[in-house]
């Protein structure tokens, strides 16, 4: 029918997600305190892995300890018994995944698992450790709310976090509210998702984002354009980007004026960040296709990222329809992990 392989369903579900993560998380027991913990390690790849960032930032403004992403098959060496590690993987068999997964066994860190299953449930029930256990059958790119929802629950059932049940309830009622604007029913001239999508086709699409905020949701649109409409997309962060790509918007011309900026803002950037990016923009405008703004909405700092992340992958579905192109299938990842095998 209107949506091969499920994503739009999994997209509309995303509260319900949100909320079932919660549930399954909160269901866990862990065994050691917050006094344990000197750093937190989220390690996976790809949209196991975006998850990590998200808690990262999210917790970055709250939380004493560190949180670090591994997208790698080895861990750094500061990993030990006071690291507790997330290891992320939809499917469970992400052979980056399992490697980095060994070793931290090896290690002594603090391990929980959050999975459908695969091989690393597989091993993690037999070496003991606990296992988030999320429902298989998406695409792991939709499942972001299984992904992340349970490592914040497990960080403020430790005391790592303060608990974040007002603020889980309060981005789910937002994201209830939002896909009602941004479903396929809703017109191009009422829908931000579709409007996006149309200024993307058939030019090269630039995100920016702001450090703290938005840097996230940046290489989330980036990813969901790559894997959704199996198009490519670039990403860079203020202010970072400032000190280096807003050089390169001399040449070439006929190149610059592919390209579609959308700049990511959400009312807690640095106000010297906000005029940065008010320069910045002059400075661009003339050289390429177009610059956009898209502000984030809703009150927690939970809600405001997913306002914009939830924009972004129904903006890459409608891209994908508009490539004519099914959204789910990602056959260039399936072809890389058969051919490793
Ligand atoms: C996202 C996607 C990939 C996978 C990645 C790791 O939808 O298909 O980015 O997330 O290849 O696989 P998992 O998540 O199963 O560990």
């Amino acid at each position: 029918g209107n949506d091969p392989g499920g994503m739009l369903k999994a997209l509309w579900n995303l509260p319900e997600q949100c909320e079932e993560a919660e549930r399954i998380a909160q269901a866990i027991d862990v065994n050691f305190t917050a006094t344990e913990i000197k750093n937190v390690m989220v390690t996976g790849l790809g949209g196991s892995a975006i998850g990590g960032d998200l808690l990262r930032v999210y917790a970055g403004g709250k939380a004493a300890v560190p949180v670090i992403v591994n997208r790698d098959y080895t861990l750094p060496a500061f990993v030990d018994a006071s690291t507790l590690l997330f290891a992320v993987s939809y499917s469970g068999n992400t052979e980056e995944t399992l490697s980095a997964y060994a070793q931290a066994k090896e290690k002594g860190a603090k391990i929980i698992v959050l999975t459908t299953g695969g091989k690393l449930g597989q091993m993690a029930e037999a070496d003991g450790y606990p296992v988030i256990k999320v429902p298989g059958g998406i695409s792991p790119r939709a499942a972001t709310g299984y992904l992340l929802i349970p490592t914040i629950v497990i960080m403020a059932k430790i005391g790592l976090l303060p608990d974040a049940g007002d603020e889980i309830k309060d981005l789910t009622g937002h994201l209830r509210v939002l896909r009602e604007h941004l479903k396929p029913a809703v017109p191009v001239e009422q829908n931000l998702a579709k409007q996006l999508a149309t200024r993307f086709y058939n030019r090269l699409p630039v995100i920016w984002g702001v450090s703290g905020t938005t840097e996230v949701v940046a290489q989330r649109w980036k990813g969901q354009i790559n894997e959704n409409a199996k198009a490519p997309a670039y990403w860079a962060v203020l202010p970072e980007l400032n000190h280096n790509e807003i050089v390169g918007f001399e040449k070439p011309e006929n190149v610059l004026k592919q390209l579609e900026v959308v700049i990511l803002r959400d009312r807690a950037d640095h106000p010297r960040v906000q005029k940065r990016i008010e320069i910045s923009k002059t400075i661009i405008k003339d050289a390429v296709s177009g610059v956009t703004e898209v502000y984030s909405s809703g009150n927690s700092s939970l809600a405001r990222t997913f306002s914009l992340t939830y924009t972004g992958d129904y903006m890459s579905v409608y891209l994908a329809t508009l490539y004519g192109i099914d959204p789910t299938p990602v056959k260039m990842i399936d072809f890389l992990k058969q051919k490793l095998a």
